[in-house]
């Protein structure tokens, strides 16, 4: 643990105010939990896919609430589970009662819809799950199997940065760049991809509660960590949808983000 705390002191300059945790893991099979946004059944069904699955150690990459109702379970569940983290730019926008969530629109109707999302998630979030979602660090690092391995919820630059796997490849080298991690995992578009570029692998590890790749099912991403190879798999894990959206609707979030669950849109 010294080392790497001087290692991380030494090669990573911290950004302003942001809070850094260091681990390192025991474990070579590590499920990766990205943007879960208040989705309970699918929080579930991920996590017992990945017990079954012979994961032993979760992370998730943030954004725990908004869209779903069910923001004080999933952190209620996280915490159970002493799953550690990071925040992303829903939970810090909740957690310091910010006037906008930080996301990005695509079209008037989708702003408006986000917008009342938002409203209704500060509004329902309890004290406990506020505090929560407050200290959250924005990153956290930690080794494996001689492997370095970074967690941001979308980037090490900004967390609502959107890191599509379109990026030009110098996006990605700018990026490795502010970490000395041979691994970087993060999330925040809800697209999963895998890219190796320059010795290092970049995952983002879509959406559990939310995706938006046209696939409804949850994605669940296992990092096998073994030697020199670094498998990545994204699971993608049926769970019950239709349970989710009739909780959206019945608690008052705009029946928009039913449908789009269901489209994985
Ligand atoms: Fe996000």
């Amino acid at each position: 643990m010294k080392d790497v705390l001087i290692f991380l002191r030494e090669r990573i300059p911290p950004r302003k105010g942001a809070r850094i945790a260091v681990t390192e893991e025991p474990t070579l099979k590590i499920a990766v939990l990205g943007d879960v946004h208040g989705n309970l059944e699918a929080l579930r069904a991920v996590h017992a896919r990945a017990l079954a699955l012979g994961v032993e150690t979760f992370y998730h990459l943030g954004d725990l609430g908004g869209y779903a109702p069910f923001v004080n379970e999933v952190v209620a569940f996280i915490r159970e589970h002493r799953i550690d983290g990071v925040q992303g730019n829903y939970d810090e926008a909740v957690a310091h009662d910010r006037a906008h969530c930080g996301c990005r629109y695509e079209d008037p109707v989708q702003e408006q819809m986000t917008q009342a999302s938002f409203e209704w998630t500060k509004t329902h979030v309890t004290p406990e799950t506020k505090e929560y979602l407050k200290g959250l660090p924005a990153e956290r690092h930690f080794s494996a199997a001689g492997h370095k391995v970074s967690l941001f919820h979308a980037s090490p630059r900004k967390n609502n940065l959107y890191w599509y796997e379109d990026r030009p490849e110098k996006f990605f080298t700018e990026m490795a760049g502010k970490t000395d991690a041979d691994i970087l995992v993060y999330g925040h578009t809800h697209k999963p991809y895998r890219k190796d570029l320059g010795g290092k692998v970049f995952v983002n590890a879509g959406s559990v509660g939310k995706p938006k790749d046209g696939d409804p099912r949850a994605c669940l991403t296992i990092l096998d960590i073994a030697g020199g190879a670094v498998a990545v798999d994204f699971v993608r894990v049926e769970y019950d949808v239709e349970k989710t959206a009739a909780a959206i609707t019945a608690s008052g979030l705009p029946a928009y983000f039913a449908e789009r669950l269901r489209r994985g849109a």
